[in-house]
């Protein structure tokens, strides 16, 4: 296993440390938030009672595989804890995420949740957030007018392809990757591209983070609470 992978792992295995029995958890996505569901896994074949949530059908797969139970969204009210990975975070625990495109899912069960821990590798922590082009999600219908009315916030558009096709999500929409370079005020942004027609959610996560916790390619773990 490279060290990049190592830090994601020992940053996903400190986070799973904060779940307890009886908890409901949501399962993050992506390669990282593997980590986390592995060592769920592991835990709940050593006697750990959860229930769980997930924010794709990947993550939920995995889980199912695993033997990880899992509750109907329709009889929780609220999320103990979600723990999930990151594109970038910033000096204020903002994020942009969305990478493997499961962005809405992820703030649905992010915003519904009592505490969400992000967990990531060292090269995921930036100054300023924007250097990853910001996934956002939008409808098929008219996503050529839509493009253009992202393009007229300041970024170069990106409709995401997977191989030949286009990139379709969990929810039946496409992805564009918005390059911004640097993004200056991430919660205004984040406002004005959710009020753009056609948008269904932006990677942009603001004030959701309760507990950083970053991985480092030399072994170490650095653990960030508010
Ligand atoms: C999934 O859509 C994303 O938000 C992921 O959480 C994010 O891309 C981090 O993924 P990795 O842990 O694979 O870098």
């Amino acid at each position: 296993m490279d060290a990049r992978t190592e830090a994601k792992r020992a940053a996903a295995e400190k986070a799973a440390e904060y779940v307890h029995d009886g908890m409901i958890v949501g399962l993050g996505t992506g390669s990282t938030a593997y980590w986390v569901i592995q060592k769920l896994g592991e835990r709940m074949k050593n006697g750990l009672k959860i229930k769980a949530v997930a924010t794709s059908n990947q993550s939920e797969l995995l889980a199912k595989e695993l033997e990880i139970p899992f509750v109907p969204l329709s009889e929780i009210g609220e999320i103990d804890l979600t723990i999930d990975g990151a594109d970038e975070v910033d000096d204020e625990w903002n994020l942009i995420k969305g990478g493997g495109g499961a962005l809405l899912r992820e703030k649905i069960i992010a915003t519904a949740s009592k505490e969400l821990i992000i967990i990531a590798d060292e090269s995921k922590v930036v100054k300023k957030l924007g250097q990853f082009p910001l996934p956002v999600e939008i409808v098929q219908f008219g996503y050529e007018l839509t493009l253009c009315k992202l393009a007229s916030y300041g970024c170069i558009t990106h409709l995401r392809m997977q191989e030949e096709e286009r990139f379709i999500t969990d929810n039946g929409n496409y992805i564009v990757d918005c390059a911004f370079g640097q993004i200056e005020r991430a919660s205004d942004l984040h406002a004005a591209l959710n009020m753009i027609p056609g948008v269904v959610e932006n990677g942009l996560f603001i004030n959701l983070a309760t507990k950083v916790i970053i991985g480092a390619n030399d072994g170490s773990i650095k653990e960030l609470d508010r």
